[in-house]
């Protein structure tokens, strides 16, 4: 009888950072992960790959916007994707609580590892711990993947806009979700819809 063999299962090594600072080799592996991502068809607002210098610049402007923070993720160290936590302008008190998720996107070849559930997730945990109750987002509906993950994650549509975007001359419809989400560090400051917990 033959002996049994060991099996050795290599795990990706997953992780997302919020990132204010990229080096050279960072910045060059996510616009590399963008463009691959528009070009696979895209979803995050870009329509066609845009080249390196170009999403440099825009990634580079993004985390000096106070407004907005830069999520990256990595599968086994390299950059494969991110997202964007835009939130509110300080003029709008009244939108304070709620903050809005966007550009979320992971390359076509770091997909399919659980990378973007935990890249939303942590943009969740960091809206939370600024305050934020209310998570937005809007997607255009030919998206059915990234439709069907924050589906599971417990957003909830309210709308469909029938003019959202143009995408080769064709247009597009966009679905819009929310998520309520918890305060961070079990700070409780009632519910944010009458009638719910
Ligand atoms: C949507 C997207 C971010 C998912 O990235 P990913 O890292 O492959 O996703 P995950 O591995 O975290 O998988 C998330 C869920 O989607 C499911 N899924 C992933 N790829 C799938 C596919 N091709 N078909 C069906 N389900 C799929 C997974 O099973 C997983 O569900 P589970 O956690 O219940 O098992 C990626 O496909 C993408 O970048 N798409 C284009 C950009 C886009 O649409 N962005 C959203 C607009 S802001």
């Amino acid at each position: 009888m033959s002996k049994p063999t060991a099996k050795v299962v290599a795990t990706a090594q997953l992780s997302v950072e919020r990132t204010t600072d990229l080096d050279d080799h960072d910045i060059a592996e996510l616009c590399e992960a963008t463009d691959a991502a528009i070009i696979e068809g895209g979803g995050f607002g870009w329509v066609e790959p845009q080249g390196r210098a170009a999403l440099e610049r825009h990634f580079r402007g993004v985390m000096l916007v106070p407004e907005r923070e830069l999520f990256i993720a990595r599968l086994d160290g390299m950059v494969v994707g991110s997202a964007q936590l835009v939130r509110p302008h300080r003029n709008n008190e009244a939108q304070a609580f709620a903050a809005q998720l966007t550009h979320a996107y992971i390359a076509p070849y770091g997909r399919g590892h659980g990378l973007a559930r935990l890249l939303i997730q942590k943009v969740e945990e960091r809206a939370a711990a600024l305050g934020h109750r209310v998570l937005n987002l809007d997607v255009r509906e030919t998206q059915a993947t990234a439709i069907a993950l924050f589906q599971t994650l417990g957003y909830i549509r309210w709308g469909v806009h029938p003019a959202y975007a143009r995408v080769r001359g064709q247009t597009v419809a966009g679905e819009y979700y929310y998520k309520l989400i918890e305060p961070g560090r079990g700070r409780r400051t009632g519910p944010m819809v009458p009638g719910t917990p």
